[in-house]
């Protein structure tokens, strides 16, 4: 059936206009003023709204071994939440331990999203391996339709690549084209400050913060910068908390290393005191990786945003419930399962925050949160733009609506929600994914099974 959305403003990374939008079957067909309305056609009357492009998150965790447990979402809870927060399309982390098998490993994290999304995905593809059996594994992934990798600088044991792995991954993401997003943070450095820590009797989830200081992510930042630049590698540093790193970041720009920041929603209005105040109950909801950061750096970081030289805004979703997985670290802050879900609420809180707040205009809300991420990611024209030809993943915005964050509302499948309590000023009130209406006014009202898996060409070369 097709639909026709009449009278919202249609606002894009680089322009805006007053235009209805007729969209058949998957794509937009037609931009224009006074659209007919085919017959049979479902007719949106978006006056008084905005028209965006779906919202892409380039960074969320939904099948998530990690740290002994595993994050508590799945396609069928992450997927709902991602489209009623207005995300029509987001990238998964594929992450295999290093010992698992790399295709095997891929199909695992496939087969848990096809036929299960209610939004469109891909994978950023994990790499914990180089040897010659991975290698080709991974070539074959990439032919398939996956172009980025993604390198654990930290978690020593876990996931983090050797200095040997990440000079390898490097070559063969240069010859294939594809782009390497990576956690940068000084795995030694974080064992040794947590060894330390700990045998002074230092337990508490505030520090956490104390183990990983900002200069331990700067300093992954540069060692991923340096690595990248023997090979002319494109790379991409996922959650980045700081002054400290995005400033390295800026320096490798500066000697011509092709680098793409992301930010988080948490690093802009969340902050260290978060996970010191109250108990461990209270406090160990806020503790991820890179940690939360002294306040100071939120100004820092939304600066970069609305100036560009920080490009994207992201998650890192990694649900872990209060109530059990969160008290695995009770008595040492180093087994706390990382991570801070955010995934439905991403929009609404850069939408409060920054535009509602006059820390980013419009256009920059669209670019960092869709069209950059696009681009960088090679879902672009198809994704990331309200256009003829492009994908009709649409999200009419509603700048009036006034509402709490609560989870007892959230989709998500996880027990508390970082942002309790929050005021919200503005929501999606429908978003489309491919033409198919998917959640109106915070209601999910879509289909499982309708997303798919986007392919991607390699374009980083
Ligand atoms: O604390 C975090 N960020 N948890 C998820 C895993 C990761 O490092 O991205
Ligand atoms: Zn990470
Ligand atoms: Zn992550």
């Amino acid at each position: 059936m097709a639909l026709l959305i009449k009278n919202g403003e249609i606002v894009n990374a680089d322009g805006r206009l007053k235009a209805d939008i007729l969209v058949e079957k998957d794509t937009i067909t037609r931009i224009g003023q006074g659209l007919e309305a085919p017959p049979g056609a479902e007719v949106i009357n978006a006056r008084g709204k905005y028209v965006f492009p779906g919202f892409i998150d380039p960074h969320v965790h939904i099948y998530l071994p990690f740290m002994g447990t595993y994050a508590k979402d799945t396609y069928k809870t992450a997927s709902k939440a991602a489209v009623v927060g207005g995300t029509t399309t987001l990238i998964e982390m594929c992450c295999p331990a290093k010992a698992d098998p790399v295709l095997k490993s891929y199909q695992l994290w496939l087969d848990k999203a096809e036929g299960n999304s209610a939004c469109d995905f891909t994978f950023h593809m994990g790499v914990s391996r180089t040897d010659k059996k991975a290698e080709a594994e991974l070539r074959e992934i990439v032919a398939s339709g996956i172009s980025s990798f993604k390198v654990f600088l930290a978690y020593k044991g876990a996931f983090g690549v050797s200095d040997e792995e990440l000079y390898n991954v490097m070559k063969l993401a240069k010859e294939l084209g594809v782009i390497v997003t990576a956690h940068c943070e000084n795995a030694e450095l974080v064992a040794q400050m947590q060894a330390k820590l700990i045998a002074e009797g230092k337990t508490a989830p505030k520090w956490h913060y104390h183990s990983r200081p900002p200069m331990v992510e700067a300093e992954g930042v540069h060692h991923l910068a340096t690595f990248a630049a023997m090979h002319g590698t494109h790379v991409y540093t996922v959650h980045t908390s700081c002054k400290e790193s995005v400033t390295a970041a800026l320096r490798a720009r500066e000697r011509g290393v092709n680098l793409w920041i992301e930010t988080l929603i948490q690093y802009l209005t969340l902050d260290m005191t978060d996970a010191e105040k109250g108990g461990f109950d209270r406090a160990s909801k806020f503790v991820m990786s890179p940690p939360l950061r002294y306040k100071c750096n939120q100004e820092f970081l939304w600066h970069g945003l609305r100036q560009g030289f920080i490009n994207t805004l992201a998650t890192d979703h990694a649900p872990f419930d209060v109530k059990k997985q969160k008290q695995m670290g009770r008595d040492d802050f180093t087994k706390i399962p990382n991570g801070i879900p955010s995934l439905e609420d991403r929009m609404t809180v850069f939408w409060t925050k920054g535009v509602c707040e006059g820390r980013i205009d419009l256009h920059r809300f669209v670019a960092c949160a869709s069209t950059e991420t696009a681009k960088v990611f090679g879902l672009f024209p198809r994704k990331g733009t309200v256009s003829v030809g492009a994908d009709a993943d649409l999200v009419i915005w509603d700048p009036k609506y006034r509402g709490k964050i609560r989870q007892k509302k959230q989709h998500m499948n996880v027990d508390y929600n970082p942002f309790e309590g929050w005021d919200i000023k503005g929501r999606p009130s429908v978003v489309t994914v491919r033409g198919q209406v998917v959640a109106r006014d915070g209601v999910f009202v879509g289909k499982l099974g309708h997303g798919q898996l986007v392919k991607r060409e390699p374009n980083h070369f």
